[in-house]
């Protein structure tokens, strides 16, 4: 069996190394100080709305930026072009069912999209859908309908440092308070993420998941899984719950999936490709939600999705049994949080998967959460290096009915790392300028909206700075490293 991507040096350090080599490289531009400046206040100081012309390393995310595999590229020169019955589509299904064990699957353009059916299919005014911790778009689309998100993560899931190798469990006590408290029959269903983006791609055990589904059948409630992430949720799985350490990840996929009665999934993270999924071993629960698809996504053998990225996903679904595949970034982002850590700049432990996270909070203790701490660090970081992160703090969420910012749990930087996209000499660049720009953290101030958007208003919202902080960071800038980087 193949390892995981990690060997020890005879003579030093342990290193994640490359288990896959380049064979087409896009150039990427390193811009001067001052230029950067220019860049991100031209994009109202949100990274969203910058050009990747303007951009060194864009970590802003993995979806859709993860490198496609030779096998991928070249299946797509086989798509089946035709509106219904595609052989691009059985492939797919194919891959669906030996990759999730899963029997019936509907095709959907993007992961969100499975949110938007799912919320219309099965959430109405006044239910409540507890999780393990809300996605941006997942709490956008199920509260449209009426529904109310309920987070029932354990205690450790929110501390930045921790040891605790699965801070996306479910807190079992929470989960049965809730059910007790609103009776099951305004719980649509539990949903479970993996690998659990926005506390730091945390992954939940298999355990905890087996508890879950025993409450589940207890009272009748339905068990969905968002395996956007479950590549490197089951690569956890194998590195730190002992009953599996034995285990084949498809052996583990199978695992986790067998416990979920519905799951659905972000290919453009999953499976390095475009689209998404829905997929049941239910009947019931497939016919339910098949006219949804054929309404708002597309015909049941493409959903909204081209048929070249129907090939490339069933590829890419199969690739996620490959340790050495999934295991490519959580490796590199374990060297990156460890060099951090080490150095002392406040980063998200035990490392997670989909990328490395910084507390801004930590960073920047003198910049109140209403002026946006992690927004301020991103926009300073990208000028200290041209490295582009995402906000996921008080900026991704929303204001309360009297117009207040409602403060997110935790303010966090995340740099994610696409697999197989980045080098471990730029990984060393990024924790590099990282250190430079923790040591001159106090010349970093706030930001306030100029224009804010009613609706996920982190993605369209522009900012300007609360002070001419942005113009000492780039003077101290250039006089520590010089004008051309
Ligand atoms: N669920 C999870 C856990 C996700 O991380 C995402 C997307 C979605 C659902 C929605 O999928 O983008 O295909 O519509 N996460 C991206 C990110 C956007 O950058 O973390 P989508």
């Amino acid at each position: 069996m193949e390892r995981s991507p990690v060997i020890r040096f005879a003579y030093g350090e342990q290193i994640p190394i490359e288990l896959h080599k380049v064979r087409m490289v896009q150039k990427l531009h390193l811009k001067p100080i001052d230029e950067r400046l220019e860049a991100v206040k031209a994009a109202g100081y949100n990274s969203f709305l910058m050009s990747t012309r303007d951009i060194f390393l864009d970590m802003l995310t993995d979806s859709g930026t993860n490198a496609m595999s030779d096998q991928q590229v070249s299946s797509m020169l086989r798509a089946d072009d035709a509106y219904a019955g595609s052989q691009s589509f059985d492939r797919a299904k194919q891959a669906v069912q030996d990759v999730f064990n899963t029997k019936y699957f509907l095709p959907v353009h993007q992961g969100r999209a499975a949110e938007h059916i799912l919320a219309q299919a099965f959430i109405k005014q006044g239910h409540i859908v507890p999780m393990n911790y809300h996605f941006t778009t997942t709490k956008a689309h199920f509260e449209l309908p009426g529904g109310v998100i309920d987070e029932i993560f354990t205690d450790e899931g929110l501390k930045i440092k921790s040891t605790c190798p699965f801070k996306g469990n479910i807190d079992l006590a929470k989960l049965k308070g809730l059910i007790k408290k609103h009776g099951a029959e305004k719980i649509p269903f539990i949903r479970m993420e993996a690998s659990t983006n926005l506390i730091g791609g945390q992954p939940f055990s298999v355990a905890n998941m087996r508890q879950v589904r025993k409450v589940c059948d207890k009272h009748g409630i339905m068990m969905v899984l968002d395996a956007s992430l479950i590549g490197e949720n089951a690569y956890f799985v194998k590195q730190r719950e002992a009953a599996f350490k034995k285990k084949s990840i498809a052996e583990i996929l199978h695992a986790i999936c067998d416990l979920a009665d519905l799951i659905y999934f972000s290919s453009r993270k999953v499976s390095s490709t475009r689209g998404g999924g829905i997929c049941t071993n239910q009947k019931k629960l497939y016919d339910k939600l098949k006219d949804l698809v054929i309404l708002y996504e597309g015909f049941l053998t493409y959903g909204g999705m081209s048929v070249r990225e129907i090939e490339a996903m069933a590829i890419g679904l199969r690739e996620t049994q490959d340790e050495t595949v999934i295991g490519q970034s959580p490796s590199f982002i374990k060297y990156l949080v460890e060099t951090l850590d080490k150095a002392g700049v406040p980063v998200v432990t035990p490392p997670g998967g989909l990328g490395c996270h910084v507390d801004a909070r930590g960073f920047l203790p003198h910049v109140p959460q209403t002026e946006y701490p992690a927004g301020a660090l991103i926009a300073a970081f990208y000028m200290a290096s041209g490295v582009r992160g995402m906000e996921r703090g008080t900026i991704s969420s929303v204001r309360d009915d009297t117009g207040k910012d409602v403060l997110a749990d935790v303010e966090l930087m995340r740099l994610a790392m696409p697999r197989r996209v980045f080098t471990l000499s730029q990984v060393k660049y990024v924790a590099d300028r990282l250190q430079w720009l923790y040591k001159n953290r106090k010349l970093i101030g706030g930001l306030t909206f100029e224009y804010e958007p009613t609706v996920l208003r982190f993605f369209l919202g522009r900012l300007v700075p609360t002070s001419d902080w942005p113009q000492k960071l780039a003077a101290k800038f250039k006089k520590d490293f010089g004008e051309s980087l």
